[in-house]
């Protein structure tokens, strides 16, 4: 494995393998990595050529400046689990690295980026597209690998990819759960040993709220799951959208949309954890 922090060394390394004829495959991730982006390295892994997986800690995508100095940061345990996953070239680079200078691009990508995260986190996802569309621009990848349980940030690059017409795949991948159900995150780590014990009973609570649901309107479903979690003294719900799949619009009736599913953002002590359920998926 190759670690490369120049961007354009990256590009003319991962452009000479691809004048081979070889697919390319990236991972973006934030590093500290987990069992998660695990099963995305291993997918890409299997799909392509050969693998290119980032590790940036991307400020521009951080609207709270202590979220970011709390994040954690493990890059030789990150680097060493690419290589034993043999990944072809690992791009660390550092912040100048990728912005010599300030991006100031604005993405206007609609409705789908201004519900939810997009609401609740200013410029997230701004900084998100900024960094991805990057990533896409040095690598040129054939496939990009993303986990389902940032279900909106799929959506919105989804729709960043058809507005400035980048040519790839976006692969999708499911979460990977700790054994007690809780979606494995790089934040997990900065919960407390009490709050980690109540924080599974999100997902618990998603998955009791598919029975519930077949005899409750949307907003019984909502209220249910709320009222279920912020009954735990530990834990605070900021916001539950059943919505439809694609447009993420909320729906109010199970009518609405053959494929509706459940984002949920849950403040576990001071840790945001977000997680989602599909209710239907009728293709
Ligand atoms: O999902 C993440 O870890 C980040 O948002 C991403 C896609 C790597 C961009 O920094």
């Amino acid at each position: 494995m190759k670690i490369i922090s120049n961007p354009a060394e990256l590009h003319a390394a991962v452009q000479s393998c691809r004048r081979q004829g070889k697919s390319i495959g990236l991972v973006p991730t934030m590093g500290a990595l987990h069992e998660g982006h695990k099963s995305l390295v291993e997918r890409a892994r299997r799909e392509n050529d050969v693998v290119v997986v980032s590790v940036f800690l991307n400020p521009t995508q951080f609207n709270n400046k202590e979220d970011l100095r709390t994040y954690p940061r493990t890059a030789e345990a990150d680097a060493a689990m690419l290589e034993a996953c043999g990944v072809d070239f690992a791009f660390m680079p550092t912040v100048e690295d990728i912005y010599p200078e300030p991006d100031t691009r604005v993405f206007k990508l609609g409705p789908v980026a201004e519900v939810m995260e997009g609401a609740m986190r200013p410029g997230h996802f701004n900084g998100v597209c900024q960094i991805v569309s990057k990533l896409f621009t040095f690598v040129e990848p054939d496939r990009a690998y993303f986990g389902e349980k940032d279900f909106q940030q799929i959506a919105v690059i989804r729709a960043m990819v058809a507005q400035l017409g980048f040519n790839l795949e976006i692969v999708t991948c499911p979460c990977v759960r700790e054994a007690d159900g809780l979606a494995k995150s790089s934040r997990n780590v900065r919960l407390t040993p009490t709050v980690r014990r109540v924080a599974p009973a999100i997902y618990k609570t998603l998955k009791e709220s598919l029975d519930f649901a077949s005899f409750h309107t949307v907003e019984q479903t909502h209220d249910w799951v709320v009222a279920t979690l912020n009954a735990y003294p530990e834990m605070e719900v900021e916001y539950f959208s059943i919505c439809d799949g694609i447009t993420l619009q909320p729906v109010t009736s199970w009518d609405d949309s053959k494929y509706v599913v459940g984002c949920i953002t849950v403040y576990c002590g001071d840790v945001r954890e977000i997680d989602n359920i599909t209710y239907k998926n009728e293709g």
